[in-house]
């Protein structure tokens, strides 16, 4: 059955058009027509596809197609090596990641292309993340935008980049749900919730693909890590996950379908155990799943030797074994270990994988190489690459979709500064950091191209205006071992150097936070609080009484319950990239006003993770007069900041709930409508939030769901209608026998500006 659960809507329903019927009618022929054509023409080239596979198969050796399904390491700085060169002219290595610039690549193919027997290219693959060259906000800050077309345009830059420099696959995005902030690798994807999620998995492969991933400008994308990696036990990272299937049909798997939706080429088998059968040897998630039910025909990239790594989870005997499991499984290419190519002709001559496995697989790679154009064009234009790489307009983007990623956690009413303040003190261990400023995953991102938060405030200040720096404390990774103790001394004269700053200015800005590496791969914490001793400077300068925003650096949520309480502003900027200080202050002084939402929950302790605003109600649920429901004794079982929460310059209030009907049929659809108003005096952003309760079901569902959400922006004084749909994708769940369905009962709607609070209604389905 296909999995319903994936809206393929817009995010948002507008009314249809006002032309006359005539007009409509021709409009719809025409529409009509084209739409046949090009149909008519994918199915022609889709056939031809296939037939050159079929050519090429016949004429392959089994050494040859093994070779197809390698894919090994460049070095870190684009380069290939040696071995690479002797493999690709024997026509025995499929692709490598991590080489690019168009001179390593096409040095490369020539080899494939020009010295070897069937002159099969190779697909040459790196991490791009969040950013080629021009680096954007890390994925879990674009997403705090919610707004899917500003993570659409940032992916499409980074496919322009890449792409001139030779790369042709992308291991993006990266479409985990991330419940626990205590793994690191929240950071790279779009948080904790599968609706949002799937908005920004199907926008990010929009962008890096476009309709056509063989245009000059676009990239393969590769939907990953499939799957439920970010269920780790503990956020320890490559720990276990074993959930229900109805878990991962529900939570971990619409971000998936949706890129499988929006045409993904790739995917990639994650590292974890999934319920007794590690992702990267799981028939179910691999085939059952993926090519039978959603009819996914690209390939399956194995993690970094995740194959290999089946022998340590314990299912593989060896390494011989470990290849069968992942073949036999659906795992089509295999990451820097070699089971395949070392073992594959033993494995088939004792019979224990099949031909057809392997050449199901050699036509996968091979499908997404022509796709990807390479047969007609494998190499890079060298020219290109210069003009293409970091153009103004590129960096201009990642300015603008830097602050729209922003989230004003905190005001009260000290921001935004006016920029004519005579000293501002601009301070803090993130306060000068451009390597930090990028977070984990930098692609080919500089350090020397990046605004660090202090020379971004010092180019919007007027010159007359004096802009002190101190760093305060240092924060460093190795020293999270010893929760960053190890250097009181230092830290007591670097706190009072930077209170004497924050003293002399009429103005402090304190940079805090985790450095670029506390986040993403194997940077897991069992801490959530600010590492080191930031929050002893934080205490000291806001202790000295000048108005003070603190701006957050961070890959995750920090448990920051002291700076909630005394800090004036908080001002939660993630890791945003090259421009990373002009956005921050764009925001500060007020250019921009911020509109962005937590993607993910902010606890108050990490003890309370997994904490996320969808979660079930349980038989107790929490209740502050009745020691006997389900809380601490410690900590409030509340967040600290709620999913959704974001404040701006302005306020905004909504109203008129209007609900199409109160009694529905349960294959019907609901229009759920209200107004929304700047009520402020600024143009502003607000992201006006759909949730959904079915409240009671024959399986338990949780007490909301997000089902819609759009950002607008309204001047002073403006209202705007807005509208959203609520059918069977919306309001159906998977009933025991994991059938999609829409049960009878009532249904709760609140439209919000976060997961708590605003105005609720309900309907009936009959
Ligand atoms: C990560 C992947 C990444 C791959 C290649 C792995 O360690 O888990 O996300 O794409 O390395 O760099």
């Amino acid at each position: 059955m296909l999995d319903p659960s994936v809206n393929n809507r817009p995010d948002r329903f507008t009314k249809g058009s006002l032309a006359g019927p005539r007009v409509a009618w021709t409009t719809a022929a025409c529409v009509v027509a084209a739409l046949l054509s090009i149909s008519v023409l994918v199915h022609a080239q889709a056939r031809d596809v296939e037939r050159r596979i079929d050519a090429l198969l016949a004429q392959m050796t089994l050494e040859e197609k093994l070779g197809q399904l390698q894919q090994l390491d460049g070095q870190a700085d684009g380069r290939y090596r040696d071995e690479h060169l002797e493999l690709a002219r024997k026509g025995l290595l499929g692709s490598t990641l991590n080489v690019r610039g168009a001179a390593q690549v096409n040095g490369l193919q020539r080899a494939a292309v020009e010295g070897s027997r069937l002159k099969i290219p190779l697909i040459f693959g790196f991490d791009v993340i969040h950013g080629y060259r021009t680096v954007f906000p890390i994925p879990l800050g674009e997403a705090a935008s919610w707004d899917p077309a500003s993570a659409e345009r940032s992916a499409s830059i980074a496919a322009a980049e890449a792409r001139a420099a030779g790369v042709h696959w992308t291991f993006a995005p990266m479409v985990d749900i991330a419940r626990d902030a205590r793994w690191g690798r929240i950071a790279e994807g779009a948080g904790e919730d599968p609706y949002l999620g799937a908005a920004f998995a199907r926008a990010r492969v929009r962008g890096f693909q476009g309709d056509d991933y063989s245009q000059p400008d676009r990239v393969v994308a590769c939907a990953k890590h499939w799957v439920a990696y970010g269920a780790a036990e503990g956020g320890r990272d490559y720990n276990t996950v074993d959930i229900s299937e109805r878990t991962l049909r529900t939570v971990y798997f619409p971000p998936f379908h949706a890129a499988v939706d929006a045409g993904v080429g790739t995917l990639m088998s994650a590292f974890n155990d999934l319920d007794g059968v590690p992702a990267s040897a799981n028939p179910f998630t691999l085939t059952q799943v993926l090519r039978k039910e959603w009819r996914f025909d690209g390939m399956v990239v194995s993690d970094y030797t995740s194959i290999t790594e089946l022998i340590n989870h314990g299912l593989a005997a060896d390494d011989a074994d470990a290849g069968r499991h992942a073949l036999q499984a659906g795992v089509d290419m295999e990451m820097v270990s070699r089971s395949y190519a070392t073992h594959g002709a033993r494995l088939l001559r004792e019979q224990r994988v099949s031909q057809g496995a392997v050449d199901e697989a050699v036509r996968r790679v091979l499908r997404v190489k022509l796709r990807a154009g390479l047969f007609d064009r494998p190499y890079s234009d060298e020219a290109r690459e210069r003009t293409t790489i970091m153009r103004p307009e590129f960096r201009a983007a990642a300015r603008t979709i830097a602050a729209r990623s922003m989230v004003l956690l905190k005001n009260d009413g000290v921001l935004p500064f006016a920029p004519s303040v005579r000293t501002i003190a601009v301070i803090g261990p993130l306060a000068s950091a451009p390597r930090d400023m990028m977070g984990n995953w930098t692609g080919d991102g500089r350090e020397t191209d990046v605004v660090t938060v202090l020379e971004g405030i010092k180019a919007a200040v007027p010159p007359a205006t004096t802009v002190l720096h101190a760093q305060g404390v240092a924060i460093d990774v190795k020293s999270l071992m010893s929760g960053g103790q190890n250097a009181a001394g230092l830290a007591r004269a670097g706190i009072r150097q930077a209170v004497q700053a924050a003293r002399r200015a009429d103005a402090v800005v304190l940079v805090i936070g985790e450095t670029g590496d506390m986040s993403g791969e194997a940077a897991s914490r069992s801490s959530l609080d600010l590492p080191g001793r930031q929050l002893e400077l934080a205490q000291a300068i806001i202790g000295a009484g000048r108005p003070t925003a603190v701006v957050l650096v961070n890959g995750r949520p920090l448990t920051i319950p002291w700076l909630a309480e005394h800090a004036a502003a908080i001002l939660e900027a993630w890791f945003p990239g090259t421009e990373a200080g002009h956005a921050v202050a764009d925001v500060i002084f007020g250019k921009v006003n911020p509109g962005g939402k937590l993607p993910v929950t902010f606890p108050r302790a990490a003890g309370q993770e997994p904490l996320y605003y969808n979660h079930k109600n349980t038989g107790r649920p929490a209740d502050e007069k009745n020691k006997y429901t389900s809380k601490y004794l410690d900590v409030p079982w509340t967040p600290l900041f709620p999913f959704g929460h974001g404040l701006g310059y302005s306020t905004f209030k909504l109203t008129n709930l209007r609900l199409g009907a109160t009694r529905v049929s349960a294959d019907a659809t609901i229009d759920v409508s209200l107004d929304v108003t700047n009520t402020g005096t600024r143009q502003g952003d607000e992201v006006v939030q759909l949730y959904v309760q079915d409240v009671a079901a024959s399986v338990t569902r949780p007490v909301q769901e997000l089902k819609g959400f759009e950002r607008v922006t309204l001047q002073p004084g403006e209202t705007r209608h807005v509208a959203f749909k609520l059918g069977t994708q919306e309001l159906g769940f998977y009933d025991r026998n994991m059938q999609w369905v829409v049960e009878p009962g009532e249904f709760r709607v609140r439209v919000s500006n976060s997961s708590l609070g605003g105005l609720t209604g309900s309907f009936e389905v009959r």
